[in-house]
């Protein structure tokens, strides 16, 4: 796949806004979905991301903003006159017609006759070359799915909206699926955006993902950038888990902010802390549980310098075959999550065991303290 950079296919969300009466679906937001690149809108239930792909398809009139597909602005067009196709979570196929002609559909209203070559190319590309006559309910949901797709894309679409197409599915379908859908984009070529309240699924499709969070976009980039580089609380908290520390900074030392937490010290590489970080302001230093390793008390006097330290007690370890997952209490930070690889375990790492979590200083990100600890958890989620 090539992505093009004169930005001639984008799409460009400039002030989109969305509100019901009083209520804010959506706050005026700023978007750029280059050409060609997969793009994912993540975001918990009743975020926006719906109302956002509907403003992008036309099936919903913004409140403010406009909508922009490369220098065409599109924001007063009927759904029909833009060049996208929608899939849905509910495929929608014709139920009475086979396969073939639910993917010929969108030719055969454009009048086109001689549509054998284009199907079958588009029923090639989703695998179900020798499905073509059966009826929808046949098929299997992935393949139903897969023909919502085919049916979508035979229109030549410049941009593909898909609305949480795989939250039908059962995990494991689902997992194949998200593999299926990049292969079809990277071949295609062509704009995809995605729905999804799944972290796992915008990480694995997407080139960029658009963390959304109560109408309003909290940050976007890459996976790797969003997990590694997390601005907000809620975005460390809602891809993947992050383990947040209430701190202090303290000092400098060379290229270190020095942080408090309790009666540790912890470093923090000033290049990773956005903010100016004076002397007493508060800061909540970040670790990803993967980052940090656990050693027993005993042996503690042999690590080496320079790394972050912090001391504990096992209080839960969940074996989960690939890894360890570890609850460790800690005076200073309260319950950590720690995540080991199941290389060579160390058995004394057992409920009640005395610890020392450390880790490369390098790996601590710095987010601003006046935010809720616990945005983006499943704890919130549940309340
Ligand atoms: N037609 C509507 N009238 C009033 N409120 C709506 C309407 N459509 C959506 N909403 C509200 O807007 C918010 C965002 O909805 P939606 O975009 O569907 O979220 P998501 O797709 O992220 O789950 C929700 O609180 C929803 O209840
Ligand atoms: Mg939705």
């Amino acid at each position: 796949m090539k992505t093009t950079t004169d930005g001639s296919g984008d799409v460009r969300l400039d002030g989109i806004g969305k509100t019901y009466g009083d209520f804010t679906a959506v706050h005026p937001l700023d978007l750029t979905v280059p050409q060609g690149s997969f793009f994912a809108l993540l975001g918990a239930s009743g975020c926006g991301k719906t109302t956002t792909l509907r403003m992008i398809a036309g099936l919903e009139e913004p409140s403010c903003g406009t909508v922009r597909l490369g220098d065409q602005d599109v924001t007063r067009l009927p759904p029909y006159k833009r060049p996208v196709n929608t899939v849905f979570q509910s495929y929608a196929l014709f139920p009475h017609l086979d396969i073939f002609e639910n993917v010929a559909f969108g030719l055969r209203r454009r009048g086109i006759k001689s549509v054998k070559k284009q199907v079958g190319e588009m029923l090639d590309l989703v695998q179900l070359g020798e499905q073509a006559r059966k009826k929808p309910h046949q098929l299997s949901g992935g393949q139903q799915q897969r023909v919502a797709v085919a049916r979508a894309l035979i229109n030549h679409p410049k941009v593909l909206l898909l609305d949480e197409p795989l939250g039908a599915l059962d995990l494991k379908l689902r997992r194949q699926m998200q593999l299926e859908l990049k292969r079809i984009q990277t071949e295609v070529g062509i704009t995809f955006i995605h729905v999804t309240h799944d972290q796992e699924e915008a990480m694995t499709m997407a080139d960029t993902v658009a963390v959304m969070n109560a109408g309003r976009v909290e940050q976007q980039g890459s996976p790797t950038e969003l997990y590694e580089n997390p601005r907000t609380t809620f975005v460390a908290n809602f891809l993947g888990t992050s383990n947040l520390i209430e701190a202090e900074v303290d000092s400098r030392s060379g290229d270190d902010i020095v942080l408090r937490a309790g009666d540790g010290k912890l470093l923090l590489p000033s290049a990773r802390c956005s903010a100016p970080a004076a002397t007493g302001e508060k800061v909540l230093a970040g670790i990803r549980p993967e980052k940090i390793a656990l050693t027993h008390a005993d042996d503690a006097g042999a690590l080496p310098d320079g790394r972050n330290r912090l001391t504990g007690t096992i209080a839960d370890a969940s074996f989960i075959g690939v890894s360890t997952q570890y609850v460790i209490d800690t005076p200073v930070a309260g319950a950590l999550a720690v995540y080991a690889q199941n290389v060579e375990r160390d058995t004394r790492l057992a409920p009640g065991a005395e610890v020392v979590l450390h880790w490369n200083p390098a790996h601590t990100f710095a987010l601003d303290a006046a935010q809720d600890i616990d945005a983006g958890t499943e704890e919130e989620a549940a309340l």
